[in-house]
């Protein structure tokens, strides 16, 4: 079966499908993307990706190529046609195609849209089966880590980075070694003292989807979280570590830049709302359409 993408209004062969080289996504980064966990054929906190994408779209000043609902129908034919029940929707907007110029193309253009869809590996069977490396990177990137931009070159280095390290993620931080995120996840830790920490939402980091359901998930856990930033010092001497986005879920960091994390094994608080995370995308699926 061939893969299948939304194109401006049509649907095409993966291998047939183009954009065209004025593209301002291809020749500026001018565009901003959203990604989407399917299971089960539900797409997982949809509501949250589809908030985000208006903001997105709002923040780069860029018109919306179509509205929440036909959207969602597109979203819906391209799972279907690719046959993904479990996988992932991939979707981009650039301000479209124009004669190269850095200013907003004037007349205005009309944005471009792209959906994709692929099948992913089954949804980890466990924490520990979802477990991972993870290095350390000072954060190289632009001042609005906040929008979902298609400009990634600095998170592409750093993944590479720890690909080339044996690692999964690397955890970047910022110029006064205060941990900001990964390159592709929001970044978590249980402090030496017990408590679980992430950093507080900003422009240095994106508002990631999973990380705003996990902590909608927490009550009645027992677990209390202190969103405040934490430093480099303090994640090497965390009990324990754990990433977290839309199609890495919750994933624990057993290893960090070569040494154990802990006792190197998945720690009790992580392990627990991995499983808290697992029931949401398994059972209520809330926000799931
Ligand atoms: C830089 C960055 N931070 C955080 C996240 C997590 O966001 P979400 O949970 O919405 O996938 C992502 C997701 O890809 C990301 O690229």
């Amino acid at each position: 079966m061939s893969r299948v993408a939304y194109v401006n209004g049509r649907y095409l062969k993966l291998s047939e499908a183009a954009v065209n080289v004025e593209d301002r996504g291809y020749q500026f980064a001018d565009g901003i993307y959203e990604v989407i966990h399917v299971f089960d054929g539900r797409l997982i906190d949809a509501e949250r990706h589809l908030e985000r994408l208006a903001r997105s779209l709002r923040e780069l000043r860029l018109p919306a190529p179509m509205g929440a609902a036909p959207l969602l129908r597109v979203i819906a034919e391209v799972a279907r046609r690719n046959r993904v029940r479990e996988g992932l929707i991939y979707m981009q907007v650039t301000r479209g195609v124009a004669r190269r110029d850095h200013a907003f193309p004037n007349p205005a253009v009309p944005p471009a849209l792209v959906v994709t869809a692929r099948r992913t590996p089954p949804f980890p069977a466990s924490a520990a089966a979802n477990a991972v490396a993870a290095i350390t990177q000072r954060d190289q990137r632009w001042a609005r880590c906040d929008i979902k931009t298609v400009g990634l070159t600095a998170n592409v280095l750093a993944k590479q980075a720890a690909r080339e390290a044996g690692a999964a993620e690397a955890i970047q931080y910022d110029a006064d070694g205060m941990v900001t995120e990964g390159a592709s996840s929001n970044v978590w830790i249980v402090d030496a003292a017990g408590h679980l920490r992430t950093r507080e939402l900003s422009d240095a980091i994106l508002p990631g989807c999973t990380r705003a359901a996990l902590i909608g998930l927490l009550d009645g856990t027992g677990v209390t979280l202190d969103e405040r930033a934490f430093s480099l010092a303090e994640l090497r001497a965390a009990r324990e570590i754990f990433v977290t986005s839309a199609t890495s879920f919750v994933k624990p960091v057993i290893r960090l830049d070569g040494t154990a994390v802990g006792d190197g094994t998945v720690g009790p608080v992580t392990a627990a709302l991995f499983d808290r995370f697992a029931a949401h995308v398994r059972g209520d699926g809330r926000n799931a359409r």
